[in-house]
């Protein structure tokens, strides 16, 4: 893959980039991370994408000693040396670090701090036209009170079985349930339905990533006097939405028009879900776009 990636500080291309087989996060997945995107090459609401690392670190009792100023300008610093000059993706990543092989994190006295950047690749826009095919997973997502799906941390098995289940079937994305038979969110995405010109998604209860993009379509709908709001939805309720759609920080929003073998109101994407990403766009260009040539 074609990738620049820093180390702790050493950055290199991404097939010289070594991380210990030591390091706790690949031992154990004892980590937490987050993908940005640049618009106008500034990554996108890199406020919000740092305070959920923090948050999730926190979680795992996981220090990450660099202020976000210095995360930012190792950021920018990695993503400048990615050719050619379009978009970018990045991928910061925090493990406990080095250690013993045991779980005691006092084995780690220092966090690795990785960042992985390469060309961002948009969703192709035959796929935003046409829409995408999803599955309902078997996998349940994570309770709660295992592996919280509100951390985003490295420990991704859970979803790594899901979107195989997608793979297998042809299909774009999984959106998985909740022990309680709630629809949660998809392995990498956020879930979105429109019924009757409201737009509702699962609520962060139901136990799922509380995804950058999900909440700024809250403020995306608000713009455009599109009520988005959440609610508990469940897999009858496939068989009464007008429009489905998923967002992520990479694909921004993308229509569903099938789950399994039932076709989603009509069988294609929906307008709302069309005004939002429009408009969504113009946001993340106009919000960016004020930072040209300060890089
Ligand atoms: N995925 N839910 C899950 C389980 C995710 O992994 C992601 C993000 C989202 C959407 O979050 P956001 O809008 O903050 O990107 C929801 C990223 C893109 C990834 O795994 O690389």
């Amino acid at each position: 893959m074609d990738a620049t990636v820093n180390v702790n500080g050493v950055v290199t291309a991404g097939d010289q980039a070594v991380v210990s087989v030591f390091d706790h996060g690949f031992l154990y997945g004892d980590g937490v991370y987050e993908t940005l995107r640049t618009y106008n090459r500034h990554p996108f609401l890199l406020d919000r994408h740092l305070a959920r690392l923090r948050a999730s670190a926190t979680r795992l009792a996981l220090d990450v000693p660099p202020t976000d100023h210095e995360l930012e300008t190792s950021m920018r610093d990695t993503m400048s040396r990615v050719n050619p000059e379009g978009e970018v993706m990045l991928r910061m990543l925090v493990t406990r670090g080095v250690g013993d092989l045991t779980y005691d994190p006092a084995s780690c006295p220092h966090p690795t701090i990785v960042i992985i950047a390469r060309a961002h690749r948009d969703t192709p826009e035959e796929v935003v036209r046409i829409g995408v095919h999803v599955v309902l997973a078997s996998v349940l997502r994570n309770h709660p009170r295992s592996v919280d799906p509100s951390i985003k941390s490295n420990n991704l098995l859970n979803n790594v079985l899901a979107m195989q289940e997608a793979i297998h079937q042809g299909a774009y994305e999984a959106i998985l349930l909740n022990h309680r038979g709630e629809l949660t969110e998809c392995s990498q995405s956020n879930l979105f339905a429109v019924r009757d010109g409201v737009v509702l998604t699962p609520p962060l209860d139901a136990g799922l990533l509380e995804g950058v993009t999900r909440n700024f379509l809250f403020e995306v709908g608000r713009e455009i006097g599109v009520p988005v709001r959440e609610a508990v939805l469940r897999e009858p309720d496939l068989d009464h939405v007008d429009e489905l759609f998923i967002t992520s920080t990479t694909r921004e929003v993308v229509p569903v028009v099938r789950v399994g073998e039932r076709p989603v109101g009509t069988g294609r994407p929906g307008p709302i879900a069309s005004r939002l990403l429009v408009r969504f766009r113009e946001l993340a260009e106009a919000l960016t776009g004020a930072h040209v040539g300060d890089s």
